[in-house]
């Protein structure tokens, strides 16, 4: 690569439907440890990335959320630019695709492809709900498999027996959305005729862009042969509607990848130096990486090449993919009580931790990366705290103590640096080559190599002899300058620690030549900790908050279908009240039941309600609750049960819903 090469490096664009998870974190931290690397060489590397905003999903999300798509994809975007800066994911521009610079180049590439004559228009038959008026994407529909007859499958594919089937196949249909039958409507689709790059994909796939194994599914696919890709979707959908239709709209999945080129074209708006046809036009000679998780990679190797190339645009230089992240071996999800929140990490770990982790496990292989906390503990505690920063605890207060902070002036162990510095070419290598996992193996062969020259020269001991102090003063620059250099090869991991460092030499921000001259006859500043070791408390209170955070969600979304819909009319006949609790008991001889008086503003009833199991009387009185004051009395055993309390529950754990303590007794709830 030449000195003058310009980079430009994306990272798949995550859906403004929630909150980023420590799955987005891992394809982040490795983009933006290769980015910090380009840049520390010098290069001039751009780095975009921006949330993806349209699908019917993120419709559907706003809407349970009462919230324009609009709104909440904003407030999301925002949130992921938020978390991703914490995570120290240096992001030239994180944008969205719901944004005129992606509209008009969506616009651009269909409009240029229908001119090619690559769009063709199908008619086909899609399952629609009746009571919602919509296309229903596959995994909103819901039955029994047509081969193994396992019920509850979403879908296209069974989980019972991994068949794939036609979702019109579904035995029993339903509406995950609304619990109704969805019936079979048919709609005429815009369709990519992607058969037409077969030749161009063929040849552009051995053109050396690919990781092999990504190179093996390509040929897989090529041999089933490739199919027309569907790429617009009825209204009501959250997108772009197709120039010339009103009920038409781009399917997500085409207007996504352009939103890289968008994110660029916003960035170059805000960057007038930048030329976004230097980047983007067919002859470009700037270089174009895309990191993707393994998931996607049909839409990023097959689509997405033949839109740039068939559009005139300039394709990827590379597409790097990557594995998925599991936890303790199991794969990341809410119902396994796996899913770690990107913020939830936050209020427990430093963030170079994970990043750290993720570089110790990363290679570029398409394989899953595990976390494992006790490993994650014992990596950052023993390699990264107990071997290299050690290095610099060992040996920096020397200096300070007994040579006024000031390094000597010449380097004792020039063949030892020279062996770090050496090795430094191999790490560049492992770095540019994503082999992370052995860059980082490297790093802490040379710790180790740094300690045992400290634990062979004991300068601990030395000191104590006045005629041996010059040997101390050699023996800790040669030390820092070990350390120093290692920080040189951490610092795309690290970037926060690497600032502290140079804080803590007194030198200018660290690039990678930088290797090359060792740090001498120079003053540093006294040494204090970097980084702490990880108290197993920490990782302990993680794991309880996840559990926490997962459970709700799990039972909510697993154990509760939702109900058929209702009209407003049906509503209004329930006569929901605020109640005050006067009184709480328990029942004798009732297993389930406390016996409540409730002061209903106007009169007080007596309720019996099925609560015992998670609350103690005591602790109800006084509280503000929600009742249905107008279900008939009822007898029972006990006494006459006039009205019902309102819980919330998954099934096995209740929570009242509660009003707030201003409200009055009676007030009606709408
Ligand atoms: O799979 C996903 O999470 C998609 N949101 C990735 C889109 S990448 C690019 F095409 F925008
Ligand atoms: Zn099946």
């Amino acid at each position: 690569m030449s000195a003058s090469q310009k980079m430009l490096v994306t990272y798949a664009l995550p859906y403004a439907n929630g909150p980023l998870h420590l799955g987005h974190l891992v394809g982040m931290i490795q983009s933006d440890i290769w980015v910090r690397f380009q840049k520390m060489q010098g290069y001039h590397c751009l780095y975009v990335c921006g949330s993806d905003s349209h699908g019917t999903p993120i419709m559907i999300n706003a809407e349970k959320m009462g919230l324009s798509p609009e709104k909440m994809v904003t407030d999301i975007t925002e949130d992921h630019k938020r978390t991703s800066q914490r995570f120290h994911i240096e992001f030239d521009n994180y944008y969205t695709t719901h944004s005129p610079e992606n509209q008009k180049l969506v616009e651009i590439i269909f409009k240029r492809h229908m001119d090619a004559g690559n769009i063709a228009k199908h008619t086909i038959t899609q399952f629609f709900d009746p009571i919602k008026a919509l296309f229903l994407p596959d995994r909103y529909v819901k039955g029994t498999c047509p081969r193994c007859h396992a019920k509850d499958q979403y879908g296209d594919y069974c989980e019972a027996c991994s068949a794939t089937y036609a979702v019109t196949e579904l035995e029993n249909p339903v509406s995950a959305l609304t619990g109704a039958t969805p019936v079979q409507k048919d709609s005429e689709h815009y369709f990519f005729k992607l058969p037409n790059y077969e030749n161009f994909l063929k040849q552009w796939t051995k053109d050396n862009h690919l990781q092999k194994a990504v190179t093996n599914k390509l040929n897989e696919w090529f041999d089933a042969g490739l199919k027309e890709w569907d790429i617009s979707r009825d209204a009501p959908y959250f997108g772009f509607l197709i120039p010339g239709e009103d009920k038409k709209y781009f399917y997500v999945w085409l207007d996504a990848p352009i939103g890289y080129m968008a994110s660029f074209k916003n960035l170059c708006e805000r960057k007038k130096e930048l030329d976004f046809d230097e980047y983007w036009r067919a002859e470009s000679d700037v270089a174009l990486y895309h990191f993707i998780g393994k998931d996607i990679m049909y839409f990023h190797t097959l689509f997405w090449p033949a839109l740039l190339h068939g559009a005139n645009y300039r394709t990827p230089t590379a597409i790097f993919a990557h594995g998925f992240l599991t936890i303790r071996g199991q794969k990341m999800s809410k119902s396994r009580g796996t899913f770690i929140e990107a913020r939830t990490y936050l209020e427990h770990l430093p963030p170079e931790y994970l990043r750290y982790y993720c570089a110790a496990k990363l290679s570029d292989k398409v394989e899953d990366l595990d976390i494992n906390f006790e490993d994650f503990t014992n990596r950052v505690n023993a390699d990264l705290v107990g071997k290299c920063i050690n290095i610099a605890s060992r040996t920096a207060p020397f200096i300070t103590k007994y040579f006024s902070g000031k390094l000597k002036a010449t380097l004792d162990e020039p063949a030892l640096y020279q062996t770090f510095s050496k090795t430094g070419d191999d790490i560049a290598n492992l770095w540019q080559a994503l082999r992370y996992s052995q860059a980082i193996k490297q790093i802490m062969l040379l710790a180790d190599l740094a300690n045992q020259y400290i634990d062979e020269k004991k300068p601990w001991l030395l000191i104590k002899d006045p005629t041996k102090r010059e040997n101390v003063h050699a023996i800790a620059t040669v030390s820092l300058n070990l350390f120093r250099l290692l920080m040189i090869y951490l610092k795309p991991v690290l970037p926060i620690t690497a600032i502290a460092v140079e804080d803590f030499l007194k030198i200018k921000a660290l690039k990678w030549q930088d290797k090359e001259s060792p740090l001498l006859g120079h003053v540093i500043c006294e040494f204090k900790p970097l980084l702490q070791r990880i108290d197993p408390t920490h990782i302990e209170r993680l794991t309880m908050m996840t559990e926490q955070e997962n459970k709700p969600l799990q039972s909510a979304t697993t154990s509760t279908p939702a109900k058929p819909m209702i009209t407003i009319d049906d509503f209004n006949k329930i006569d929901l009240r605020v109640a005050s609790i006067l009184e709480a008991s328990h029942v004798e001889g009732a297993e389930k039941l406390l016996c409540l008086k409730v002061d209903l503003g106007t009169e007080t009833r007596q309720i019996f309600a099925g609560i015992k199991s998670t609350f103690q009387p005591a602790t109800l009185v006084g509280k503000k609750v929600v009742i249905v004051a107008n279900l008939a009395p009822r007898k029972m055993r006990f006494g006459v049960s006039e009205g019902m309390v309102v819980v919330a529950n998954d099934g096995e754990t209740l929570w009242l819903v509660s009003a707030d303590d201003k409200t009055p007794p009676g007030a009606q709830v709408r």
